[in-house]
């Protein structure tokens, strides 16, 4: 594997799934990464994505070095052809082929403005990445995806044992507007496996057609949830009315009442969680939320291992 953006990019999604439970069984057991440094940058804050990849880089015997560029370090210019002679200090192109010189993956998480959906779904940030950066590059989410919380989320799937199983993806309330990377590359992951997938929400909550191609999309969360398997409960901003909020009449919090129309469900959400806004707290401690947490350990693994295997 050259490059980890999104579900296009492993050969086949469903042996990453069971290397990655081959790893979970035996982290230690390949220390390919040794001598090798991954790089980590972080224009957005996280929890997870930060700490599994690093103790997957450790794992793997590898080094790694973090930087907060919007806190740490220069304030980037992205636009192409830009006269610098604002407050921007650092070209992308400048930035991303140095720190490539450092390291030999290089990690980058990049959230979207929420502004303008054409500039959002271009991924001009994470593309100028892959263009100027000498090493491969790793999604830790961009503007439209979050392949490596995606991948952890087919993991947590895996082990569950269920055949064909239902799966919801349930919008759900949230104070602040949210990109839809994490709703977006979930629907992409899971469709190369033979779940039965649905996505619930309000009107105006639909995504782009290229995820929800080949989806059930339904507008009673009550409904939706009959008989299924697992609820993956996110917010997401609209789509269509882009970055907006929405008027929504109906309470769609996921609680107990509404997870019992399942059968004997999963929750599930990548976290952070909004407790008792998302979900009710009897939900969220009931639920595999961190098991799944877990599994993005070895969701960055197989795919630094993949990567490395592929530099000899
Ligand atoms: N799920 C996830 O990516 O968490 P962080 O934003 O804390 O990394």
């Amino acid at each position: 594997m050259q490059q980890f953006l999104s579900v296009s990019d492993p050969e086949d999604p469903g042996s990453l799934v069971k290397k990655a439970l081959a790893l979970k069984k035996d982290p230690f057991g390949n220390q390919i990464g040794k001598n090798k440094t991954l790089g980590l940058v972080f224009f957005n804050p996280s929890l997870r994505t930060r700490m599994s990849s690093q103790k997957a880089a450790m794992n793997l015997g590898m080094n790694v070095m973090v930087m907060n560029i919007d806190k740490d370090g220069w304030r980037i210019e992205t636009q192409d052809g830009a006269v610098m002679d604002g407050d921007n200090q650092e070209h992308i192109k400048d930035a991303a082929r140095v720190m490539s010189q450092y390291v030999d993956i290089l990690g980058v998480r990049t959230f979207p403005a929420l502004k303008n959906r054409e500039e959002d779904y271009s991924e001009s940030v994470i593309n100028q990445f892959v263009k100027h950066s000498e090493v491969p590059i790793v999604s830790l989410e961009s503007a439209t995806r979050h392949p490596l919380q995606s991948l952890a989320d087919l993991i947590t799937i895996e082990e569950l044992g269920i055949k064909k199983p239902k799966v919801v993806l349930s919008w759900a309330p949230h104070p602040r507007i949210l990109p839809q990377a994490v709703p977006n590359s979930f629907l992409e992951w899971i469709k190369t496996t033979d779940a039965e997938v649905t996505l619930a929400c309000p009107e105006g909550y639909e995504l782009d057609d290229q995820f929800i191609d080949g989806v059930n999309i339904s507008h009673d969360q009550d409904k939706a949830f009959e008989g299924a398997d697992i609820i993956y409960g996110k917010n997401w901003s609209s789509y269509h009315h882009y970055g907006q909020r929405l008027d929504v009449k109906e309470d769609w919090t996921i609680t107990n009442k509404k997870m019992a129309l399942t059968n004997n469900g999963k929750f599930m959400h990548c976290l952070p969680i909004r407790r008792n806004v998302v979900a009710t707290d009897e939900v969220i401690d009931n639920s595999i939320v961190y098991q799944q947490a877990k599994n993005r350990e070895f969701s960055a693994q197989v795919v630094l291992q993949e990567i490395l295997e592929g530099m000899q």
